[in-house]
């Protein structure tokens, strides 16, 4: 059995004294083996950027502690930063310099000499796709290939931990793509254990293999990336537009399809032949209305502009795991 990578043990962080202090980290306990990826998931504030930087050497737990490669964070930080990436939240510092020298600089905080050094910027280079715009100063790249640069800066020194904290926030859909791409393609070297947070459902699906679920400091959900989904009341809903006849009641007809539980307005819009209706189908849980919601459109023979399956929403899931939590 492989020794796991990341262990954390009742890792704890209070900030402030007192009842007006906050317990942003409330014992979380986990471990992360080789080969995961696993998805950091809570709603803002919940404690999963104070949880990185305490693993990542960054912040000091008030109690608990985290192992990295079998060591305490706290008794090792410099054996432990060798052995971890880490892309905080945001850009990368340093504005002024171009990727080309931020690369080289942390490649000589690394330790790194010589060609080994020149072909570790080599190839973090060439992973991220930095070839283009190895010169440019770091202030004036696009957000994407700011976070690029980040990801190549967490991964110079081929660490067997990757921790990233929101790795695609604030980049457009291609940016996003390109981020997911890089990180599949390291989780498909093996053996390394990989942590990210994010706010996306469809990213965890898409990279991760384990979600982790934490709110108020403490873990509420650990389970596949399918399984968290499918907790959300949203989890196999379809989402309508149609262009009915007029004086037809849309929602009302809709709502009699069996199994849909309930019909969420999404709003009218004019269109050509008429007011486009968008709606979303809620299943009783667990339910697959799909195709008696086709049938249904069929037979009415309404125009149907658009129809998607939803996967699931992460906030709903967030408040279905959250509510009732004190
Ligand atoms: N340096 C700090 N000083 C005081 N409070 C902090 C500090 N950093 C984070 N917090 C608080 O701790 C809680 C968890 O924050 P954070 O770990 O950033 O959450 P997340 O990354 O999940 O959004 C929040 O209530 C936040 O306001
Ligand atoms: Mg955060």
């Amino acid at each position: 059995m492989a020794e796991p990578l990341v262990v954390l043990d009742n890792l704890t962080k209070r900030f402030g004294a007192g009842s007006g202090g906050i317990l942003a980290v409330d014992g979380v306990s986990m471990r992360v083996m080789p080969g995961e990826v696993l998805g950091f998931l809570g709603p803002n504030g919940a404690g999963k950027s104070t949880t990185m930087k305490m693993v990542t050497g960054y912040m000091t737990p008030t109690s608990g502690r985290a192992l990295v490669c079998g060591k305490d964070v706290g008794e090792d930080p410099i054996w432990v930063k060798e052995r971890v990436g880490y892309l905080p939240e945001g850009a990368p510092a340093y504005p002024d310099m171009t990727p080309a020298s931020f690369l080289n600089f942390i490649a000589d905080v690394r330790g790194l000499r010589g060609s080994a050094r020149s072909e570790a910027v080599n190839k973090a280079v060439a992973r991220a796709q930095l070839q283009g715009v190895l010169r440019q100063p770091i202030d004036t790249l696009s957000k994407g290939f700011k976070r690029r640069v980040g990801l190549a800066q967490a991964i110079l020194h081929e660490p067997p931990v990757l921790i990233m904290d929101e790795p695609t926030d604030g980049l457009d859909p291609n940016q996003k793509h390109e981020v997911r791409r890089l990180i599949r393609e390291l989780a498909r070297e093996g053996g390394r254990a990989i942590v990210l947070s994010t706010h996306i459902l469809e990213e965890v699906e898409a990279v991760c293999t384990r979600a982790v679920v934490i709110a108020r400091g403490r873990i509420v959900a650990d389970s596949t990336p399918a399984e968290l989904a499918a907790r959300s009341k949203y989890h196999h809903a379809v989402t309508l537009s149609v262009i009915p006849p007029s004086g037809v009641m849309v929602f009302d007809e809709l709502a009699k399809v069996p199994g849909v539980a309930r019909v969420e307005d999404g709003g009218t819009v004019h269109a050509d032949g008429g007011a486009k209706v968008t709606c979303t189908l809620v299943p009783v849980r667990g339910k697959d209305i799909a195709p008696a919601v086709n049938e249904f459109v069929r037979a009415k023979q309404w125009k149907v502009e658009a129809v998607r399956l939803e996967g699931g929403r992460l906030d709903d899931v967030f408040r279905e795991l959250t509510s009732g939590v004190s």
